[in-house]
């Protein structure tokens, strides 16, 4: 036997239509923002994503997908969708079309993580970019899409951390006195912090071990590093989500674990998953348009895990609604029914309506018993005798009513029954 991918699942039943409807939020919301959906290729150049999201990142340090093809070109698979996007606006102008572009995307997308609950090695991201716009009306729209549509797929059990990595330059003094303040306590760092302190010396601040959090305590704060316009920038953000009434704490050891970000960071998360906490990180990118050679462009966006939204979403009503079965189920009664069977079928599917046919020759019994394990409204049925009198029987399954109707009003009359 042949199994599926360590670190990838198989989608089907209750939980895809739960994603479906997941799904329809994300459209009704991107809408309701302004959004339109962008799709880009799930293959793109391996230097894109090490341009784009740094080479010293985990991601691109161990999880990528990576391999060369046939004509001898790095590709990878994408393990992230900002770098795409930017490639995308800056290959088709499309910041120059319109000054602000507002876009947003989902699919599947590949790290080569440990797998665990919440975390895959084939997962899906909705996400929205905000191009072309440096002002923090537009952080605060990003962050506001992404909670609406957090609660309009039905979880409330998450909250909203921000914090601000101010611009490039006063960052640059910060690091400075942090990376002073960590050597000279190297000796209780852990391992992966004090490769760190070379490359990535921030991410220390948001390290999960106990001894480098114990260190931590003691380091300097970034937030009284970044000059006026980087804290004006960030009040001015909390001070839209203020009045918009949503509640966040500043987290002042948040960096993310992409390099690509300047000012505004955020994430939600929940104590519902475990370790694997956060269901949406995102913030503003500044630098990136012109690190992947284009025209400097201020953008922001943030992406969701939608397989940690949809566990959340399964935690906190206890399982999944069971999708809604077909309208009709044509029983089929005898030999001589079976082409007509079929085509009834065709006629009330070209009325709009869902229908499953038997297509096993079974016994009404077992057709029967099918109709009501898929949870079907009503049943029609077409034997010898219907077929004689031009009629068929409908039955509604839950009360076990039935009754016969001329097969010249059947469209008519299933469409009552199913309202009534
Ligand atoms: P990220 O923090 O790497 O950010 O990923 C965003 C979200 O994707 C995480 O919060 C998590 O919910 C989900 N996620 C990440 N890795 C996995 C995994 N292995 N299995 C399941 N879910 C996962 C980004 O990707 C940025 N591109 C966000 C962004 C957009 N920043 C600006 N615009």
């Amino acid at each position: 036997m042949i199994s599926v991918v360590r670190g990838m699942r198989d989608l089907h039943g209750n939980e895809l239509a739960a994603w479906q409807q997941a799904e329809d939020v994300i459209r009704a919301t991107t809408a309701a923002f302004g959004y339109s959906e962008y799709r880009t290729p799930i293959l793109e150049f391996t230097e894109l994503f090490k341009r784009g999201v740094g080479t010293d990142t985990d991601i691109v340090g161990k999880e990528m997908y990576t391999f060369e093809d046939r004509g001898g070109d790095s590709l990878t698979l994408r393990p992230e969708m900002t770098a795409p996007i930017v490639r995308a606006a800056i290959e088709n102008n499309l910041v120059r079309h319109s000054p602000t572009t507002r876009l947003w995307y989902l699919g599947p997308l590949f790290r080569y993580e440990r797998p665990q609950k919440g975390r895959y090695r084939q997962f899906h991201q909705f996400g929205a970019e905000c191009l072309g716009s440096a002002h923090p009306e537009a952080d605060a729209e990003i962050i506001l899409l992404a909670m609406e549509t957090l609660a309009g797929i039905g979880i409330s059990s998450f909250r909203l951390e921000v914090n601000t990595l101010g611009s490039p330059e006063s960052r640059a003094a910060y690091r400075a006195e942090l990376v002073a303040y960590l050597s000279s306590n190297i000796d209780a760092l852990s391992a992966d912090s004090v490769r760190r302190l070379d490359t990535n010396p921030l991410r220390i601040l948001d390290s999960k071990d106990p001894a480098d959090a114990e260190v931590v305590k003691g380091a300097p704060r970034l937030y009284d590093y970044l000059d006026d316009d980087s804290k004006a920038h960030f009040g001015a953000v909390c001070g839209i989500l203020d009045s918009a009434g949503i509640p966040y704490t500043v987290n002042h050891r948040m960096v993310r674990g992409l390099d690509y970000y300047s000012h505004t960071v955020f994430e939600i998360v929940t104590d519902a998953l475990g370790s694997q906490n956060a269901i949406c990180g995102g913030g503003r990118y500044d630098p990136l348009f012109a690190i992947l050679g284009g025209t400097a462009t201020p953008a922001v966006g943030f992406s969701i895990g939608m397989e940690r939204v949809m566990l959340l979403l399964e935690a906190e009503h206890g399982g999944w609604t069971p999708a809604a079965g077909p309208h009709v189920f044509l029983c089929c009664a005898s030999d001589a029914a079976r082409l007509p069977s079929q085509l009834l079928a065709l006629r009330l599917r070209r009325a709009g309506l869902s229908v499953v046919t038997d297509v096993l020759r079974r016994s009404v019994k077992a057709q029967v018993r099918e109709a009501d394990k898929l949870s079907a409204q009503l049943m029609v049925t077409l034997g010898d005798d219907e077929m004689e009198r031009q009629e068929v029987v409908v039955k509604h399954m839950a009360s076990r009513e039935q009754r016969s109707v001329p097969l010249a009003a059947l469209v008519d009359e299933v469409m009552k029954d199913l309202k009534a």
